[in-house]
């Protein structure tokens, strides 16, 4: 798809990671990596605006979510291709190591998309915050590529997709709902926000957690084992002999 209209501005939070997107971008292997999950995350996001083009009954948003499934599908294909020409010239296997998915994810957050049941309204806002969140992460990732030219090309063709995606979502929500489009972005905007939230606190409390238990164990079964090996190092080794007083404890079980 094609648009005139300008790129839109990283927000100043993606602005402030700069140094930690290039960072992460920076080592070949993860690039790939990354690369190749946001492959993935583009198709899935392409398979999702499809599946909303089955069930809208406006024709218009049918037409422009077919078109934009399959630009999805495409950034899918060239995040692959390029992943790919990469590989053959690292010879890069899959890497266990750090790829920052939390610091640098993939652009859009579709995977929180929820198209059946889902109003127009609902799902313009929706795409539209997500269009503009890969439109704004997107920028950082082609500003922080310069030393690899090719990836940035990727980068900045794909840019100028979500950026159209990003305001074409803002003029039909306008079109659906024109009185209240405002209202129904506040509303998504406080969902994703929510689901930022229960992403963080549920990884927040996974740490949390080891940390407790981590502390347990150093601070808690100490004193047990001391214990233990006191008592033990107080029982006499080998046979003991039962004074006379205890013999009938073996004509019961107590
Ligand atoms: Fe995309
Ligand atoms: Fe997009």
């Amino acid at each position: 798809m094609d648009s005139d209209r300008p790129h839109e501005r990283p927000t100043a939070f993606d602005r402030m990671l700069s140094p930690v997107h290039r960072w992460i971008w920076s080592d070949a292997d993860r690039r790939v990596q990354k690369l190749l999950r946001f492959s993935e995350t583009e198709t899935d996001g392409g398979r999702d605006i499809l599946r909303a083009a089955e069930v809208t009954s406006d024709p218009l948003l049918r037409r422009l979510y077919l078109e934009h499934a399959i630009d999805e599908f495409r950034h899918g294909v060239l995040f692959r291709h390029r992943a790919a020409e990469l590989l053959k010239v690292s010879a890069s296997r899959s890497s266990q190591g750090f790829h920052g998915d939390w610091l640098a994810p993939g652009g859009h957050g579709l995977d929180d998309l929820q198209v059946d049941g889902e109003s127009d309204r609902n799902m313009l806002a929706f795409l539209h915050l997500s269009e503009k969140a890969a439109a704004s992460r997107f920028t950082v990732y082609r500003d922080v590529m310069q030393h690899d030219p090719p990836t940035r090309a990727v980068f900045e063709e794909i840019l100028h997709d979500e950026t159209f995606h990003m305001n074409y979502t803002l003029m039909q929500l306008a079109r659906v709902e024109p009185k209240r489009h405002r209202r129904h972005l506040w509303r998504a905007r406080l969902s994703r926000l929510w689901k930022a939230y229960l992403r963080v606190a549920t990884g927040l409390a996974g740490i949390l957690g080891s940390m407790l238990l981590t502390i347990q164990y150093f601070v808690l079964l100490p004193p047990f084992a001391w214990l233990a090996k006191r008592a033990a190092r107080r029982e006499s080794s080998g046979w003991t002999m039962v004074s006379p007083g205890h013999r009938d404890s073996l004509d019961r079980q107590y």
